[in-house]
């Protein structure tokens, strides 16, 4: 080798430590060639008909869905694998209790192993790429160097991609190189497969002091899409320590009262527990005249303003969302988004070349192929879609999206609402009374585990922030952060605490959900300005039935006083045990976290 000058075209970025980076990947991975992204629709199709050729895509039925595709993973690789994600820090203590954590000079030799040369007989794409507008302040650039067109295809639709971003890049602009490989070379006489992967070696390895991130042996969401959970929160997460800002796993949306008041919210709730269906949220016919906007559905990047506020921008330019579930009753803005130009992943495939998952319809039509690609039918006892397929739609289909969506300032944010799946204990809604003990109703925040990550359902676990599986460093710093942000903000959003998924002894939700929720976000919204009324109570400020608006809608006394009951000695009992998490981390746990658990405890 040594040749690689020639691989590639030198001359479309004068960014010289990017091409020193490149010439070095090309080096290692040994591709049979190499090719820069540019983020044309001319690419997009090529590449398209070039995965359709190998089988390793499904042109949809262009009436039905135009330019959209199915792509079945193997079935060993469809979830962010928590086990293989690493934290290579310099200091085992910096990545902190709750991450898994190797040497930096040890994993790096174990990655140099598995990458030599395991792009031979594959195409090495080169995408430049930005979380966050083109041109904002808050922007970050990133370069992702991959073997899998599946990712370019879903990084052109999640992120700025290509030759605009080489671009605005200048010749000193600082990117985070992210080196990505499905990790399955094709040497002589090797016959590709539809989905390559190597499930026995998959790393996701994240260096924050060099913030870089490398991963290999997935091709699935965010092990591949490297700008998401590797750059936007986990890497992203350091940066806003160091700089004094804030990474999360947040949706962001706007409010608009019937008199034309703007309020913005942004919401943490772990995987699969519905950030993207609140940040699309459609009010009740009946609450005439308010609206509610999208900025974003999985990640917020939040900075301090000169008022002393917070302000956000959504890093992302698309969504990579759970299509189980998702339907035109419980999330017509996602249907909408993803009627043209989308990526679907591990759904069924209907007779009429269209897509099918469980809850899209009541009744499945016939002669559905399954996500493994085997005939399906009710009856069956797998699932028609895997529980964590998704779509991938660029943002700007969304009906609902902000106009202020691409700001480069971003949008002013007045209140944090944290939330997870709770069946028992947790009532629908509360406030905290202060900064302090909003951080501690997130950094207790806990719910049942779904399908976005392997591992068993259903389990209740601590996820604080719903940051647990990408905060880049120790939990207690990242806690110790939010106190200090509090610190330093003078206008400080207010904190809440919701959960859509209490069920009764039966077994059903008590709260209707979804664009019911809009009642609990109008009284969050009102109580941000003072307008809406609350009763102190043990966990927090919470609402009487009356505070609420119910316009078009009857709800039961009774079932209220359930939805909002809680049962001191049981709180007080899990509190005190508060918990495997607490006691993971006590050592970093920052003291006011235990005074929050104490007045907790003493007001239980
Ligand atoms: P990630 O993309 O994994 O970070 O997840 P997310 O938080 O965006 O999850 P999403 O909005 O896609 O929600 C996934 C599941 O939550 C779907 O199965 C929804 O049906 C369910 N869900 C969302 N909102 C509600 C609600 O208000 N009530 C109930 N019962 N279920 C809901
Ligand atoms: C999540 O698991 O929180 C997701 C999906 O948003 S993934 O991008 O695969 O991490
Ligand atoms: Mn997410």
């Amino acid at each position: 080798m040594g040749n690689n000058k020639e691989l590639y075209d030198r001359s479309r970025t004068s960014n010289i430590a990017l091409l020193k980076w490149l010439d070095k990947m090309v080096d290692m991975c040994q591709p049979a060639s190499v090719r820069w992204c540019d983020g044309s629709d001319a690419e997009w199709n090529e590449l398209c008909g070039l995965m359709e050729q190998n089988g390793s895509m499904i042109r949809l039925d262009e009436k039905k869905r135009p330019n959209s595709y199915l792509v079945r993973s193997d079935p060993r690789d469809v979830a962010r694998v928590e086990s293989r994600t690493f934290i290579c820090s310099y200091g085992k203590e910096d990545a902190g209790p709750t991450n898994n954590w190797e040497e930096p000079r040890k994993m790096r030799a174990k990655l140099k192993r598995l990458f030599k040369g395991c792009m031979e007989g594959r195409v090495m794409y080169l995408v430049p790429f930005c979380m966050g507008p083109l041109g904002s302040p808050i922007s970050q650039y990133g370069v992702q160097v991959t073997d899998s067109p599946y990712a370019v295809l879903n990084m052109r639709i999640m992120t700025r991609m290509g030759q605009s971003v080489l671009d605005a890049m200048g010749e000193k602009d600082f990117f985070i190189p992210c080196l990505h490989s499905v990790g399955m070379p094709l040497g002589e006489g090797m016959e590709d497969v539809p989905w390559p992967c190597d499930p026995d070696n998959t790393y996701i390895v994240h260096f924050p002091e060099q913030r870089t991130i490398v991963s290999y042996g997935s091709g699935y969401g965010g092990n591949a899409l490297l700008g998401k959970k590797c750059l936007a929160l986990r890497i992203a997460s350091c940066m806003a320590r160091d700089n004094q800002w804030m990474a999360e796993h947040m949706l962001i949306l706007g409010v608009e009262s019937p008199d034309g008041e703007k309020t913005y919210v942004a919401g943490a709730f772990p995987s699969a527990c519905g950030k993207t269906n609140m940040a699309m949220l459609v009010p009740p016919d009946s609450m005439e005249g308010w609206k509610v906007t999208t900025v974003g559905d999985d990640i917020a990047w939040l900075k301090p303003d000169e008022e002393g506020g917070l302000r956000a921008i959504n890093p992302e330019a698309g969504f990579f969302g759970v299509a189980p579930g998702t339907s035109w009753e419980t999330n017509p803005n996602a249907m909408e988004s993803m009627k043209e130009n989308t990526i679907f992943t591990n759904v069924a495939l209907t007779a009429d070349g269209d897509v099918w998952w469980e809850g899209l319809t009541k009744v499945a039509p016939e002669g559905i192929i399954d996500w493994r690609g085997n005939p399906w039918s009710p009856s069956s006892e797998t699932p028609a879609a895997h529980p964590n397929a998704r779509f991938t739609a660029p943002a700007s289909q969304c009906p609902t999206i902000d106009k202020d969506w691409e700001s480069p300032t971003g949008v002013p944010i007045a209140a944090f609402v944290f939330g997870g799946r709770r069946m028992s204990d947790i009532p629908l809604v509360y406030q905290s009374f202060n900064w302090n003990h909003g951080v501690y109703l997130g950094a207790t925040l806990a719910s049942e585990t779904t399908a976005a990550a392997e591992g068993k359902l259903g389990n209740l676990r601590r996820d604080p922030m719903a940051m647990l599986p990408f905060c880049g460093y120790n939990m207690g710093d990242y806690f110790r952060h939010w106190i200090r942000m509090g610190k330093k903000l003078e206008n400080k959003p207010r904190i809440f605490h919701v959960n859509w998924f209490r069920k009764d002894e039966e077994g059903n939700f008590l709260w209707p959900g979804f664009r019911e929720n809009m009642r609990v976000l109008r009284w969050m919204v009102e109580r941000t300005s003072g307008k809406a009324r609350a009763v102190e109570g043990p966990l927090g400020w919470a609402p009487r039935k009356k505070d609420l608006d119910w316009s078009g809608m009857e709800f039961d006394e009774e079932k209220w006083n359930e939805l909002m009951s809680i049962d001191p000695e049981s709180l007080r009992m899990q509190t005190l045990r508060h918990e495997e998490l607490f006691l993971q981390i006590s050592e970093y746990l920052p003291k006011e976290m235990l005074f929050e658990r104490e007045l907790l405890v003493s007001r239980l």
